[in-house]
């Protein structure tokens, strides 16, 4: 099982090196992997449930993106296990079978979730960084120049502070920095969908020409949004739900000035509010796709749902609990993603 995420702060700009903090929820992706002895003629397959698609590794189409990065995500996966060569890995073609309960284009991470899940089915006892790195070369495929972030808290869970270099080589070359942020209490969020898909690529390719038509004004966006994430990290560790929902405010105003928001979006975040949510910004490369908004308690949490039902617009309501520290998580992790922030 892999779980999808919710960017809490700092999307887009995280692209650029600026911090992100991110959880993981309780809504994800499952996948099994089936070995043919070594030697066995024939393809690799995945098949996506949902989808109903089928894919196998010995096509070469532009146009079947999911079958280019289930070759990806083959050939990483038999690399590491080439080099640990100790690890027995199968050599002969695999089954693949794979779902989710995210939509897919709403900015709830559905395409890493299911690289995740897929690449935990094909090495079982991989630790947790080694399957975000694995998953990036999955995602490379669906979004271009993604920042790592989904991928990692995918495979992570709980609340996850992600940072990549600034320097675009390095960004794509070097390991990011990823922490995990110790929750003071539970979070009590609600996801809206916009009901409008969004792709990830177009967004970030949209911001990618805003800040090379106006690199002050975005330079002074992505400042802004540094400047949020850090105050966002001590409320997070705080507890302090109020303060979350302000920042959450600001970075939807300062994603609206990058363009990425909808009029949809603007709506479910003014009726979340107006319902008795501390605050609401679009989740994701947004143009579409999910609002996350934070409530102090269920009852709050419902009356949003039911504002976003009574215009047209789905939800759910969804817990993110304290990691345990005795839980050793963290201990599974390479030395890039430990330690708390
Ligand atoms: C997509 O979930 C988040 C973006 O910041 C892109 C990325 O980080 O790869 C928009």
């Amino acid at each position: 099982m892999a779980c999808g995420k919710v960017i809490l702060f700092g999307e887009h700009a995280v692209v650029y090196g600026v911090p992100a903090l991110a959880v993981g929820i309780d809504r994800g992706a499952w996948a099994d992997a089936t070995w043919a002895s070594p030697g066995t003629p024939g393809a690799s397959s995945l098949h996506v449930h949902g989808w109903d698609i089928t894919v196998t590794d010995d096509v070469d189409d532009e146009g079947l993106p999911l079958a280019r990065a289930l070759r990806d995500i083959l050939r990483v996966t038999r690399a590491a296990a080439a080099v640990a060569a100790a690890q027995e890995q199968p050599t002969g073609p695999v089954m693949v079978q794979a779902g989710a309960d995210l939509p897919p284009g709403g900015g709830l991470g559905c395409s890493a979730a299911i690289g995740v899940a897929v690449a935990r089915a094909l090495d079982p006892i991989a630790e947790d960084g080694a399957i975000a790195e694995r998953v990036n070369a999955w995602e490379r495929v669906f979004h271009g120049n993604p920042s790592g972030i989904d991928a990692a808290v995918s495979a992570m869970g709980g609340c996850v502070h992600f940072e990549r270099s600034k320097k675009a080589r390095e960004a794509r070359e070097s390991k990011p920095t990823i922490r995990r942020v110790h929750l003071a209490r539970t979070l009590l969020l609600c996801i809206g969908h916009s009901g409008i898909a969004s792709s990830t690529k177009t967004m970030v390719q949209a911001v990618a020409r805003l800040r090379d038509r106006h690199p002050k004004t975005t330079h002074k966006a992505f400042e802004a949004i540094s400047a949020l994430v850090k105050s966002a990290r001590l409320a997070l560790e705080a507890g302090d739900v109020r303060a979350i929902g302000q920042l959450l405010d600001l970075n939807q105003v300062l994603l609206s000035g990058l363009f990425v928001s909808t009029p949809e979006i603007e709506q479910m975040c003014t009726l979340a509010r107006a319902a008795g949510a501390e605050g609401a910004k679009l989740t994701g490369a947004g143009g579409g796709g999910c609002v996350v908004a934070i409530v102090e308690d269920t009852a709050r949490g419902e009356a949003v749902l039911e504002a976003w039902k009574r215009e047209g617009y789905d939800g759910f309501l969804t817990r993110v609990a304290p990691v345990a520290a005795s839980v050793g998580r963290d201990a599974a992790l390479p030395r890039a993603v430990q330690g708390s922030v």
